[in-house]
């Protein structure tokens, strides 16, 4: 094991308790993930994270960085946590009354769980799009436009005009919808939903979006459309990927961490995650022998 890696992994614990008791169980608990885990320039830092459903422990000591301007793709059989593990970086487990986080987790060096943070602030600087697009019952323009108008973000309708316009061009749809913004969005279909949903996550400016299996109820070309705009998204965003199609986070991501029953088993470069993991469960894993 590297020892910066293990100096950089023990920085952000509290002094305090980082007792040779502490030091020794990080230990331990790290050797479980092997690659590498953590970037010089990272976004999002997450430490020590346990996620409890009531009794039962989904998410198990996990130490990862999202690095800034990077895709990283999080993969692993179902069940294995990843929606768990995504949803801890905008604090929308805080959703779940049974769910309890663990641990710490820092956007750009400060921890998102304190109560000062506002999480309705928290998840304009980090968006999530969903699994199933989940347009608003409102028009296209109104879907757009409802993150900026309850953040304040323009000062007058030509402004917002203008954002409503950026927003679904950068996501691909507004030659689409440009002679309808006032129609319904549930009209849409279903890629052009999620095109919907991606423009309304991007209209708040975020700087992290956080995507779970985005193109899975999706068609081939509609699906090829989402990861072409996730390529022209990452100028711009830090992208954290849940996807089962491991075709799919070789085309998108850089970076992949592999999870397995809770535990972040093995992160690296995509092209050797896939070509020459490891781990023997990623291995495993990816010759399609589980999951
Ligand atoms: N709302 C919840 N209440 C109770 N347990 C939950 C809840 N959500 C997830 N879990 C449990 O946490 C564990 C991890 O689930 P999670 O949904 O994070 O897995 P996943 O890797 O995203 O799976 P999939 O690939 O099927 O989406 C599972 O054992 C699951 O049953
Ligand atoms: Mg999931």
């Amino acid at each position: 094991m590297n020892e910066a890696v293990l100096n950089d992994l023990a920085e952000p614990k509290n002094t305090s308790q980082a007792g040779p008791e502490t030091e020794a169980s990080l230990n331990i608990e790290y050797t479980n993930t092997v690659g590498q885990p953590l970037c010089d320039e990272a976004k999002i830092q997450t430490r020590d994270v346990n996620v409890f459903y009531a009794e039962n422990q989904a998410i198990h000591n996990v130490n990862l960085d999202i690095g800034a301007h990077e895709v990283i793709a999080l993969i692993g059989p179902s069940g294995c946590g990843k929606s768990t593990y995504l949803r801890t970086l905008n604090r929308m487990n805080d959703t779940i009354d049974i769910c309890r986080v663990q641990g710490q987790i820092l956007l750009d060096g400060e921890d998102i769980y304190t109560k000062k943070q506002d999480p309705v602030l928290l998840r304009a600087r980090v968006g999530m799009v969903f699994q199933k697009p989940n347009p608003f019952p409102k028009s296209i323009y109104d879907n757009v436009a409802y993150g900026p108008r309850i953040h304040g973000l323009t000062r007058n309708k030509s402004e917002l005009d203008d954002l409503v316009e950026e927003s679904l061009t950068k996501a691909g749809l507004f030659q689409e919808v440009k002679d309808r913004l006032d129609a319904p969005g549930t009209g849409l279909s279903g890629g052009q939903q999620q095109r919907l949903c991606i423009a309304r996550t991007i209209a708040v400016q975020p700087e992290v979006i956080l995507m779970d299996e985005p193109a899975s109820a999706l068609d081939p070309i509609a699906t090829a459309k989402i990861e072409e705009l996730i390529n022209e998204l990452k100028q711009n965003f830090t992208i954290v990927i849940v996807t089962h199609s491991m075709q799919q986070a070789a085309r998108v991501s850089q970076r992949t961490a592999y999870f397995h029953m809770g535990r972040l088993i093995e992160v690296g470069e995509t092209d050797q995650i896939f070509t020459n993991p490891t781990h023997e469960l990623t291995e495993k894993y990816i010759t399609g022998r589980f999951g």
